[in-house]
């Protein structure tokens, strides 16, 4: 779906977890972090205030934590959610299951984050961005396909892209993990995704744009602004 800006995209996506939350109220759910998902966090946090959804029940998880980082860091991945969804909607903190970047024994938390997914019965939806590189989560191109949560070092263009220090490391789900899940949204808007979202869609999958790993999937919906699906248009006449 192309829409006329990121905040169309953020409040259709919103519109599509109320949905699904209205269907099972327990619904385990991915969630993204970055600049791209944060109007959708303005719209799900609308939402639960008119008392159109409610999150009581269901189950969170990040896609993503930078190690080394404590979830009290405001850098973290933990704060973010806590900032912009945690704090503002009824998500139930027995709920809220988040990668511990401040872990001494980062291969246990990753085995725990897959444990207590499979524990509350697999995602029912993961809501993903897309970095310039066509990573999803922290998954860098040559990520394996079937990939599980585990310890990546970041690419020099994330690190570029996010102003972080040279050398970070981080946990995140694996592309395996996030094909698990029986619906997946994919969310890009601004000029800068253009041309990844293009090779993401539009070639074979392949180990150097990981979010191609995607089109294995049964269930998954693109919300792209115009911007963003620039590059579909021109080279292949799609929107
Ligand atoms: C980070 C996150 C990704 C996110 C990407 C895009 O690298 N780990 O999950 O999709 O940024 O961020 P933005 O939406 O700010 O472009």
């Amino acid at each position: 779906m192309v829409l006329g800006s990121g905040a169309a995209v953020g409040q259709l996506a919103a519109r599509l977890v109320v949905a699904r939350l209205a269907g099972n109220p327990r619904m385990a759910i991915a969630l993204p972090t970055g600049k791209t998902p944060l109007p959708m966090y303005r719209a799900l946090v609308d939402f639960c205030r008119k008392g159109s959804v409610d999150f009581s029940q269901a189950h969170f998880f990040n896609l993503d934590e930078l190690l080394g980082l404590p979830r009290t860091h405001p850098a973290s991945y933990a704060a973010y959610l806590r900032r912009e969804f945690f704090s503002k909607v009824n998500a139930s903190p027995s709920h809220t299951h988040l990668l511990n970047g401040s872990t001494q024994h980062p291969l246990l938390e990753c085995i725990r984050h897959e444990r207590t997914i499979i524990r509350v019965g697999g995602l029912g939806l993961a809501v993903l961005g897309i970095g310039r590189n066509g990573h999803i989560a922290f998954n860098e191109p040559g990520s394996p396909i079937y990939s599980r949560t585990r310890v990546v070092r970041l690419a020099p263009e994330t690190i570029e892209d996010n102003h972080f220090a040279p050398n970070t490391y981080a946990l995140t789900m694996g592309i395996g993990t996030i094909l698990q899940a029986r619906e997946i949204i994919l969310l890009a808007s601004g000029p800068r995704k253009a041309q990844i979202v293009a090779r993401a869609l539009r070639e074979a999958p392949t180990f150097a744009v990981p979010a191609s790993a995607l089109q294995l999937h049964p269930n998954v919906t693109v919300i792209l602004d115009r911007e963003a699906a620039r590059e579909l248009v021109i080279t292949k006449g799609v929107v």
